[in-house]
């Protein structure tokens, strides 16, 4: 494998839509285009609540899209994210989000995003955006999805590749654990905090790599 290839991001749209060929799916497949011309190796995949999601594990982003329907988000990924193994396999994973429906922005915003966000605490989100129907013809509000994950996603990449720095706690709690676990304690948490996009260890992010691992 080449090394552009090896670099590729690898993502999967996970979305939901009781309509065939309905406004949902519309823009899952502009979104799809349009990250697969960036370079991006993509995929979609309609969610069933009881579905076996442990295939994300070979995603670096995750895209969670879904109509609104009576006051909920669309039902399916609702009870993968409830009742099935999707939020177990999310864990970790890059996050961008965005629900179809017919509120204003400000009223979704409240009323419909925390019923995903609710099960993604521990998740890096890049971007979550509410289409409302009266927008979805116009193609720029797409457009400016997919930039915003693109930016967000490789911002996540630079601090990858950059020094995490360690706040003065971190470094100080690092120094009193017993010298032979320091190391591996160290790539850890280093290794944690590109993950999620974090641009410091502290102790708070110590603690919920700690929750992670289950140590
Ligand atoms: C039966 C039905 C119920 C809906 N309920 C809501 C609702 O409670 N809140 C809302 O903001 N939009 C609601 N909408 C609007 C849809 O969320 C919106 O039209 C969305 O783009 C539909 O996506 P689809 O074409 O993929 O089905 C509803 C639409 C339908 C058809």
């Amino acid at each position: 494998m080449s090394s552009s290839q090896e670099n590729k991001m690898k993502a999967v749209i996970l979305y939901d839509s009781r309509t065939k060929s309905g406004s949902t799916e519309a823009i899952i497949d502009t979104i799809g285009l349009q990250l697969a011309e960036s370079g991006a190796y993509v995929e979609k995949v309609k969610c069933k609540a009881l579905a076996d999601y442990s295939f994300i594990k070979d995603f670096d982003l995750v895209i969670l899209g879904a109509p609104v329907y009576y006051f909920l988000v669309s039902s399916q990924l609702l009870g993968a994210l409830n009742y099935g193994n999707l939020k177990k396999n999310l864990k970790r994973k890059k996050i961008a989000m965005f629900l179809t429906c017919g509120s204003p922005e400000a009223m979704a915003a409240v009323l419909y995003l925390p019923q995903l966000k609710i099960h993604l605490v521990r998740n890096k989100i890049l971007v979550e955006k509410i289409f409302p129907s009266n927008v979805l013809s116009e193609n720029t509000f797409i457009d400016s999805f997919v930039l915003d994950v693109l930016h967000e996603y490789n911002k996540t990449l630079k601090s990858r590749t950059g020094s995490v720095k360690w706040t003065v706690e971190a470094q100080e709690w690092l120094e009193s654990v017993p010298s032979f676990l320091q190391s591996k304690i160290k790539t850890g948490a280093e290794e944690y905090a590109s993950e999620m996009g974090y641009k410091e260890i502290t102790c708070e992010m110590l603690e919920e790599a700690k929750g992670e691992f289950g140590g």
